[in-house]
């Protein structure tokens, strides 16, 4: 039997493109796993009424972790056009699978490092190495959301002057999931060396959700005295990453605001050809890359495979794999570093399954 068994979900779009690219590079360093294919994406949508259909939630349970790719969402209007005759107007409604998956699989930390590679054309400035921790099940993405203010909200004080016609969405913040992230967040800097963990809210305006968001970093910030704590509201954050990239090195913040922010870090380091990301349980792990499914691309093989690639060198970590994980990271890096491959992004002409060749015969 093989030591792990990973779920392998590709979606669809360039995610099939990605997935084949980085399962070159496992092969040579001949991880020993088996990789169990787990069905995920819009056609599931489309034929099922369901992109994360039940039988893949069961699969997921008997797997380590899982590499997943990329799916494609559309608006609600295309979505219900695309959905099987027979299962319209049935009341199915859709919802990113990544999104529930991070929430049913409680994956509470977005864990997003981006780091500017020597020679990467792509470079905002040399040396960037920021590592996003994103809390990844509630916020802004709770799905409580109505598209008219329901009658009985006019009964809540200072509700009186909403418009009938206004849509609401809720931001739900506990205590206990702030903790446990920014926990994540000094643990990381701990074991890695770092000095400083930034977290970033906007507290001066969403004065309840982000009061407790920020009361809970300050009480976990306190028990690592040796790291310096400190914090910014968002909007200053974007700037102050234009401006001083090289100041930061952890961020722990809210789902939305980690969801901008590590899109900005990530241009800084090469762009979504570049994002990885980790959706990280206390025992099951989803490893992804940041980018979309870029339908357009899909079977191109011409997108960038690294990022999946450095995704999948998270799972080692997170495997405990830490030996190959590095291995992995050097031949990336050492690939960027020559710059004789290159994708359409980096300004190459190098397919999708070149690059990956390059890598695995670095390793
Ligand atoms: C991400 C993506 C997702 C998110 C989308 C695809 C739902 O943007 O992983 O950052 O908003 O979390
Ligand atoms: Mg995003």
């Amino acid at each position: 039997m093989a030591k792990y068994r990973i779920a392998w979900m590709p979606g669809d779009g360039v995610g099939n493109d990605v997935m084949e690219a980085t399962k070159i590079v496992l092969d040579r360093l001949a991880l020993n796993a088996e990789y169990v294919p787990a069905e995920i994406g819009w056609e599931f949508w489309c034929q099922e009424g369901d992109p994360l259909p039940q039988r893949t939630l069961d699969l997921l349970k008997e797997t380590d972790c899982a590499l997943f790719g990329a799916i494609t969402s559309k608006g609600k209007d295309v979505a219900d056009k695309e959905l099987a005759p027979e299962l319209r107007g049935k009341g199915y409604v859709y919802r990113s699978p990544i999104v529930r998956l991070r929430q049913l699989l409680d994956l509470y930390i977005c864990l997003r490092p981006c780091k500017g590679y020597l020679g990467n054309p792509l470079n905002y400035k040399d040396d960037i190495d920021i590592v996003v921790f994103r809390e990844n099940t509630q916020g802004m993405y709770i799905g409580v959301e109505f598209a008219q203010v329901p009658e009985e909200f006019y009964s809540v004080k200072g509700t009186e002057k909403l418009p009938r016609d206004a849509a609401i969405s809720f931001r739900a913040i506990t205590p206990g999931c702030s903790e446990r992230i920014v926990r994540a967040a000094f643990e990381y800097a701990k074991k890695h060396g770092r000095t400083r963990v930034t977290a970033v809210h906007k507290a001066n305006v969403l004065r309840q959700t982000d009061g407790v968001f920020m009361e809970a970093a300050c009480k976990v910030a306190a028990g690592y005295p040796d790291i310096t704590f400190d914090n910014a509201n968002i909007d200053a954050m974007g700037m102050w990453l234009l401006k001083n990239p090289l100041n930061y090195q952890v961020i722990v913040t809210t789902n939305l605001f980690g969801d901008i922010i590590s899109d900005l870090c990530a241009q800084m380091v090469g762009g979504l050809g570049f994002g990885c990301s980790g959706n990280i349980g206390n025992d099951f792990a989803v490893f992804e890359p940041t980018h979309g499914s870029a339908p357009k691309y899909a079977g191109q093989y011409k997108v960038n495979p690294i990022a999946t690639i450095l995704a999948t060198k998270m799972m080692l970590d997170w495997l405990g794999e830490t030996d190959m994980a590095a291995q992995l990271e050097g031949a990336v890096a050492q690939v960027i570093a020559e710059g004789e491959v290159r994708t359409y992004d980096m300004g190459g002409s190098h397919t999708t399954l070149e690059m990956a060749e390059a890598v695995a015969a670095e390793l």
